[in-house]
């Protein structure tokens, strides 16, 4: 069995770049290409461009001994047998569907290095989310290149666990062209080389074909939104009726065909993929032809977007429709704990659009404010909780950062100026808050 392998990562993202630190540290030689020097500079240097629990070590790490270099000339790549493509896929600024430039860009680059192989085996692995069907057209633009296969590897990491999303995934899916084509043996066979140290984990690999592989990454997306959508359904009317959505999850969830993952009702859902993922299917489905099956995903992301909307009638109300010069504490910006990424955040939104109907908005993250300085300076933040609580008359939490579910009412009480919370993710005890003085609401919990 081959041992290490020389690799590349194509796009030092957030995808990208986890990848790469992830691979060294099994052992392989990587090398990370980007067309942006500062990050680049950045990651060689063993400087995290980004906040990700355990990432900085492993970069840190991979850097010092040599397995893991970072270049913005692909002419560097031309000696690596594996190439992970890690490019971005955005949504498209005219409608749904993904922008794929980055791909298209990274394969005119990297095409002379792969002529240059001399038919020698050399994998191209996709790892971004795309539209199915396109795997199929990079390998049919490939298959002129002696030598070259392509795997559609999609990548399931979730930020905050990425690292070891990364070394111990759930499951491996390799997408080829035809599962049992002599071809795929050889793909697979390097593939798994590349991956030896999860097989050996028991990780599970599926072979399918590339469509398969594609639609499995969307649909597993679009699956938890879905389930996010529908409990937040039910919060509403939890409000109404005067039911507790966290009970009722909590019930349904024991059924195992359910499950209790992903069943956690608030502000809804944001995020560099949930969002992205889900339109990107919509989109793709209507291309071909499925527009009527897939219209509830249209109100899944309808839903998901109303509960922005749905919080912020709540804290209209709670200042009883006063907002001007009004002092709001704001709780978290990133769109979820343990990240800086404030891509699609329900939180960001909300804070922004409290701040636009004039109130006194003060933001806090304990990651996330850098970043948001740089692109809405106008937005008012605040360095800790206290300093956003001080003289707060209404306070949101919106990203359940661990140190905001740990708040003590009674010294949170001594901050403020009026003691009311409305909690946006479901992990206040609601009742330990009443009891030290406050008004605590949520949404769809009593
Ligand atoms: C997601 C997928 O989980 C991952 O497999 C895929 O590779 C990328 O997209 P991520 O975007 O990192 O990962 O976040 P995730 O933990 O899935 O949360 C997504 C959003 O859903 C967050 O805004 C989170 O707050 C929200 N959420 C999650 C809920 O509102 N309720 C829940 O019960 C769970």
């Amino acid at each position: 069995a081959p041992g290490p392998l020389a690799v590349s990562v194509i796009g030092c993202g957030y995808l990208g770049a986890v990848h790469a630190a992830s691979l060294a540290q099994i052992g392989h030689r990587v090398t990370g290409l980007d067309v942006d020097a500062d990050r680049i500079g950045a990651l060689a240097a063993g400087r995290a461009p980004f906040h990700e629990p355990g990432f900085s070590e492993v970069l840190a790490r991979g850097v010092e001994e040599g397995q893991l270099s970072f270049t913005v000339d692909p002419g560097d790549l031309a000696g690596c047998d594996v190439h992970f493509l890690a490019l971005g896929t955005p949504q498209r600024e005219d409608g749904l569907g993904a922008d794929l430039r980055y791909i298209d860009a990274a394969l005119d680059a990297l095409e002379p290095h792969l002529r240059s192989r001399a038919g020698r085996p050399t994998l191209v692995v996709g790892k971004s989310t795309v539209p199915v069907g396109t795997a199929r057209r990079i390998a049919q633009r490939l298959a002129p290149l002696p030598g070259v296969h392509l795997v559609w590897n999609p990548e399931f990491l979730r930020e905050g666990f990425a690292v070891a999303d990364t070394l111990r995934p759930d499951r491996l899916v390799y997408g080829v062209a035809d599962p049992n084509g002599a071809d795929a043996a050889v793909a697979v066979a390097l593939l798994d080389a590349v991956h030896r140290p999860l097989l050996e984990a028991g990780v599970p690999r599926l072979v399918v074909n590339y469509e398969s592989a594609e639609l499995v990454k969307v649909s597993a997306n679009s699956f938890l939104a879905t389930k996010i959508s529908f409990i937040n359904a039910i919060a509403e009317l939890c409000d109404i009726t005067g039911a507790d959505v966290s009970d009722v999850a909590e019930a349904i969830g024991m059924d195992d065909r359910i499950g209790p993952k992903f069943l956690r009702a608030g502000i809804g859902f944001g995020g560099g993929c949930l969002p992205k993922d889900l339109r990107g299917l919509i989109s793709r489905a209507g291309e071909l032809g499925a527009v009527d099956s897939f219209a509830f995903l249209r109100e899944i992301d309808a839903i998901n977007t109303g509960r922005r909307e749905y919080a912020l009638r709540l804290a209209r109300r709670a200042l009883d429709g006063r907002l001007e010069g009004r002092r709001v504490a704001v709780l978290g910006a990133a769109f979820k704990p343990d990240t800086d990424d404030v891509r699609d955040s329900p939180a960001l939104d909300i804070a922004l659009r409290l701040h636009g109907e004039g109130a006194d908005v003060r933001l806090a993250d304990p990651a996330a404010l850098p970043g948001v300085r740089r692109r809405y300076p106008s937005l008012p933040t605040a360095d800790t909780a206290e300093d956003a609580l001080r003289g707060a008359e209404l306070v949101l939490l919106l990203t359940e950062w661990p140190e905001y579910r740990a708040l003590d009412p009674v010294r949170a009480r001594v901050l403020v100026s009026r003691p009311v919370i409305i909690d946006g993710r479901g992990v206040l005890d609601l009742g330990s808050w009443r009891d030290a003085g406050w008004e605590a609401l949520g949404l769809g919990r009593r």
